[in-house]
């Protein structure tokens, strides 16, 4: 459920530099408001419900394999879009395209109408879409709160002879990117580890980090890779919590999730891939009842729940 080839490199998250510089580790004690302050600028309630990403035909292949076959669905403004199916089904190669890793062999991606295909890693996370991995990835020596910055100056960068001759400016930006990552933390709630080692750090706070470090990038679009991979009830409980807030708060989340009880209460719609193909497109409850989905999937999971397999 954790292991694919694709997620054993690069070590470095993929949308972030590793050459950026970051010398921050004090916490401020005066916090400012959160919301104001994680992304001031976001747009919020804009058409909800409209398409914000579509994907059409989306296809990507390794030499024989049709990993994503001519899968089409819309990501709607506002909305918790679960995309689920049985390992090897596609899920995060699906991700992968959407975020420039992979280059698909046929298809689209487009974000309110502008294709993301052949767009630079930095440039769609520009774009706004942000994404979390499946195997975590964080840079280990650095603290929480650094991590984070690392996420906003992927979006906001003073320039070099700034940072090099701490100019007011720089210094300003430096103190507004301490306040948000400080802020960012507090949201998804780890700030009492903000100068600990994310490496440190247990497990779920690892994958809270990571939630804070892509929201950092200001995106439209967050996708989060099975954010509950090894939790405990009580953890998947407030991760559902945490990921409604995270939309009730203007985001649109695309969540991969092999949980069964997590994904039917907090999506508002799913789809479900089967061997690169997609065989279901519906509201929870729908998805629960379809036939092809039960005996891809959700008939296997629901033996696991009954402790009967
Ligand atoms: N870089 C790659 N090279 C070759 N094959 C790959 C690569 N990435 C993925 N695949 C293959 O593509 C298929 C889909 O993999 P993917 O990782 O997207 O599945 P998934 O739905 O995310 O599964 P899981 O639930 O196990 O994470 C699998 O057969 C996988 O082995
Ligand atoms: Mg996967």
């Amino acid at each position: 459920m954790t292991d694919s080839t694709n997620d054993q490199t690069p070590p470095v998250p993929a949308d972030v530099d590793a050459d950026v510089d970051v010398d921050v580790v004090t916490v401020p004690d005066d916090l400012p408001d959160i919301a104001e302050v994680v992304a001031p600028d976001r747009e919020i309630s804009v058409a909800v419900g409209e398409p914000l990403v579509r994907l059409d035909e989306l296809t990507v292949e390794f030499g024989g394999l049709t990993a994503l076959d001519h899968v089409t669905f819309d990501i709607r403004r506002g909305e918790i879009l679960g995309l689920i199916g049985p390992n090897g089904a596609g899920k995060t190669t699906c991700f992968n395209a959407m975020t420039g890793v992979y280059k698909p062999s046929h298809g689209t991606v487009t974000m309110e109408g502008a294709s993301l295909l052949g767009k630079k890693k930095h440039a769609i996370t520009r774009a706004g879409v942000a994404r979390t991995f499946q195997n975590i990835r964080l840079f280990g020596e650095m603290t929480a709160l650094e991590n984070v910055v690392v996420g906003l100056d992927a979006r906001h960068r003073t320039s070099v002879p700034g940072a090099i001759f701490r100019t007011p400016r720089h210094l300003r930006e430096e103190r507004e990117s301490i306040d948000r990552g400080m802020a960012l933390l507090e949201f998804v709630g780890i700030a009492d580890k903000a100068t600990a080692p994310s490496r440190s750090l247990p497990y779920g706070y690892q994958r809270r980090l990571e939630i804070a470090r892509a929201l950092a990038t200001e995106p439209k679009l967050l996708c989060l890779d099975e954010p509950a991979a090894g939790f405990n009830p009580a953890e998947k409980q407030e991760l559902m919590q945490l990921i409604r807030t995270i939309r009730d708060d203007g985001y649109t989340v695309l969540l991969i999730e092999h949980d069964m009880k997590l994904v039917m209460g907090v999506t508002d719609r799913i789809v479900v891939l089967e061997f690169g193909r997609k065989i279901a497109d519906d509201v929870p409850v729908k998805i629960q009842q379809d036939p092809a989905v039960i005996a891809a999937y959700l008939g296997v999971e629901e033996e696991d729940d009954d402790g009967a397999a």
